[in-house]
């Protein structure tokens, strides 16, 4: 091995990016147009391909600028009242929470599945028989997608909107023909990359105009109303994606199915090799009942206890691996959000922030790096024994 191998870090991730060769054409095109943002013919062509794609009538979706903000437009024209309540799960990325506050309500923070790592409807349930909540927001964990079924029943039961966090979900959530709201995220590091970018899909009559709408300041959009232009209809941001994105995002969407795909395979091959040299020791995200991950973007293990993942992250901080301890510290723990927040109790959650590692990921992982992963994890798992 080369001195210079052995010095170079293994990023934990690495984008999957179109080349700017690819970018040219639809680039020369926005030029040519001059139309660089403001929902332009890049912008509307992404939103036709992606309608089409998620079988979604075009009234019913709409591009925002990333998935915080589609998160916080979504909850602000739900119109709950202020301070609303929203359950959200103790294990997710800190957007989830800081949308909630953003959008002048309260997260109510619950536990997850032990298996699939979701807020499932059953734990929602439960969590509504202890307090009052507004609205529900579930997280699509890792890309894992939710039974929108389910959730359409949660919804009717008790009357409270459900708005699904699927930012690295991509291609594995669908509305599947039920009624239902999601947000995925379209950030580099997610399964439709376009550099930054947000979309928002939703059943719910009239929502995704009303965030349209609140993604332009809050001015009217709709040229029948008879208003004059310019006039601002509600209080709103500015969360459009602009044409160079959505240039990004068309040819990210021309490799998605083959992208997808190779991650898959990664994924499994990885899982199985490091499953085996674990003698069974390690657990991964299992697939809960609304199907399978199509496009893995992270990959995550469970180590058996907290010390072992403590000996992993030391040996890979020796060998030059980078891992993370993805979602963690848990929402309850971080000082900003637990004033802020209620904590129901979340024995999973816990037991998954002392456990839980991701390591590299990335599609074109060379041998020598996926063999220094490898011998890390055969090292650390062997002097556990
Ligand atoms: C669960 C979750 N929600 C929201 C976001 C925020 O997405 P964006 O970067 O598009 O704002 C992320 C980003 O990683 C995420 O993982």
């Amino acid at each position: 091995m080369s001195l210079a191998q052995v010095e170079s870090w293994v990023p934990l991730l690495v984008p999957d990016m179109p080349a700017p060769h690819e970018l040219l054409p639809w680039l020369e095109r926005m030029h040519a147009a001059r139309h660089y943002s403001n929902f332009g013919p890049l912008v509307c062509e992404l939103e036709r391909e992606l309608a089409q794609r998620l079988n979604t009538p075009s009234e019913q979706l709409t591009t925002v600028a990333n998935a915080t903000q589609g998160l916080e437009l979504v909850l602000q024209a739900l119109d709950l009242p202020a301070g609303a309540r929203v359950l959200v799960p103790a294990f997710t990325f800190v957007a989830t929470a800081t949308a909630i506050i953003r959008a002048g309500y309260q997260p109510v923070l619950a536990d997850v599945d032990a298996d699939s790592w979701l807020l499932t409807p059953e734990i929602a349930q439960a969590a509504c028989q202890q307090i009052d909540v507004h609205a529900v927001l579930p997280v699509a964990t890792f890309g894992m997608p939710h039974d929108m079924q389910a959730w359409h029943r949660f919804e009717q039961e008790t009357g409270v909107p459900v708005v699904i966090d699927a930012a690295a979900a991509y291609g594995s959530q669908w509305l599947n023909g039920a009624e239902g709201t999601l947000v995925f995220s379209l950030h580099t590091t997610k399964s439709l990359p376009a550099g930054e970018g947000g979309l928002v899909v939703s059943t719910r009559p009239g929502l995704a105009a009303k965030v349209r709408q609140l993604s332009n300041f809050g001015i009217n959009l709709d040229p029948t109303a008879g208003l004059p232009a310019g006039t601002l209809i509600s209080l709103g941001s500015n969360a459009k994606m602009s044409e160079y994105h959505a240039a990004i995002g068309l040819v990210s969407l021309q490799k998605w199915e083959c992208h997808a795909q190779k991650r898959r395979v990664l994924q499994a091959d990885l899982m199985q090799e490091w499953q085996q040299i674990s003698g069974d020791s390690l657990a991964w995200q299992a697939q809960g009942p609304g199907g399978p991950l199509m496009a893995p973007t992270l990959l995550c293990m469970r180590l058996p206890d907290a010390h072992a993942r403590a000996a992993l992250e030391r040996a890979c901080q020796q060998a030059r691996i980078m891992t993370r301890r993805w979602y963690q510290p848990l929402l309850q723990h971080m000082a900003v959000l637990q004033q802020r927040c209620v904590s129901l109790d979340a024995p999973n959650a816990q037991a998954m922030a002392q456990t839980l590692l991701g390591l590299p990921f990335f599609l074109g992982m060379t041998l020598e790096q996926r063999h220094r992963i490898t011998a890390v994890l055969e090292q650390v798992l062997k002097n556990k024994k």
